[in-house]
């Protein structure tokens, strides 16, 4: 039945000249009929690219909001409405409005997992592969980095001759990781290494023999000569690793790491976004998308 179902996935999406783009967190059966997989930076990258009318992002809102800014004439479908980011979320308008006013030298640099609307009030976006080097590349000394102060952290380790103000704020999957659950995991597989995202604690993320994003911790994994890894992020990269490379052994860091947002969508649904009976279509105003494409814009400057 799934076979089915992603063969007529593929048939339709041929048919209809539409893209579909999938995050990396997404399950296995979606991951095998997307056109590209990938982590935000990813995402953003191909999203300017692609040449289909139409692109189903498989991901949460912010995702499908950053291809919209990026095409606005083609016509972008978020499966699933209600898979949103939390983090996206916890700043609107006014609140960064505030913090624009009290950090007034300030550049803003904002990492990807906002909405389009907070977007248009930032200076550059970033990626949690992208920013390192990005803030770096940046003429300002002084970062108001927004809205992860644990991503916010491990920046401002890698860029010690830059000021950041950094504000309370993260993902709550990652965020949940304790240091004892990294304890625990490491004194069950000695001979494992621990890979991490950097949007967990500081406290963890120090414990880390490789820090970076999704599909960073993917191919660390698959070109380390380890045999052993333990999987500081979302579970289901501890899925698709197990695919990709069956001879070696990849253990979740902790069973309460899933983005239930990233997980709402199922392959179904791709299917009824495609037949046009339920996904939603992102709508954004132009004066919208003109503002918040400065900052992407500059994100993909600098990190050319
Ligand atoms: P990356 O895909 O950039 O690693 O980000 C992870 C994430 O939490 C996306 O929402
Ligand atoms: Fe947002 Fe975290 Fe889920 Fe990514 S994993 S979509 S940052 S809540």
């Amino acid at each position: 039945m799934l076979k089915e179902m992603q063969e007529e996935i593929l048939r339709l999406k041929k048919e209809k000249n539409v893209c579909i783009l999938a995050h990396c967190y997404q399950t296995h059966d979606i991951l095998e009929i997307a056109d590209y997989i990938g982590d935000s930076f990813g995402l953003a990258q191909k999203a300017a690219q692609t040449d289909c009318e139409k692109v189903i992002m498989c991901g949460v809102r912010f995702m499908a909001e950053t291809v919209k800014i990026l095409s606005p004439k083609k016509r972008i479908y978020l499966p699933r409405p209600e898979a949103g980011c939390p983090m996206a979320e916890q700043l609107d308008v006014d609140m960064l409005s505030q913090l624009k006013e009290m950090y007034k030298d300030y550049s803003v640099v904002a990492y990807i997992n906002t909405t389009a609307e907070l977007k248009t009030l930032c200076d550059v976006c970033v990626t949690s592969s992208s920013a390192i080097k990005i803030i770096k590349r940046m003429d300002a000394d002084k970062i108001l980095f927004i809205p992860d102060c644990n991503l916010g952290d491990y920046i401002t380790k890698q860029i010690p001759e830059k000021t950041f103000k950094l504000i309370n704020g993260g993902c709550p999957t990652h965020a949940k990781i304790s240091k004892k659950e990294v304890e625990k995991a490491k004194a069950a597989h000695p001979n494992a290494l621990l890979l991490m995202h950097p949007e967990c604690r500081p406290e963890v993320v120090a414990m880390a023999d490789f820090v970076g994003s999704t599909t960073e911790i993917m191919s660390y994994a698959g070109q380390n000569n380890a045999k052993e890894f333990i999987i500081g992020t979302e579970n289901s990269i501890v899925q698709h690793l197990g695919i990709q490379y069956p001879e070696k052994m990849f253990y979740a860091l902790s069973k309460d790491c899933v983005c239930h947002n990233m997980k709402i969508t199922t392959i179904a649904d791709v299917l009824h976004c495609l037949n046009g009976t339920d996904g939603e279509e992102i709508l954004l105003d132009d004066s919208i998308i003109k503002d918040a494409k400065i900052c992407i814009d500059e994100m993909l400057r600098l990190g050319k």
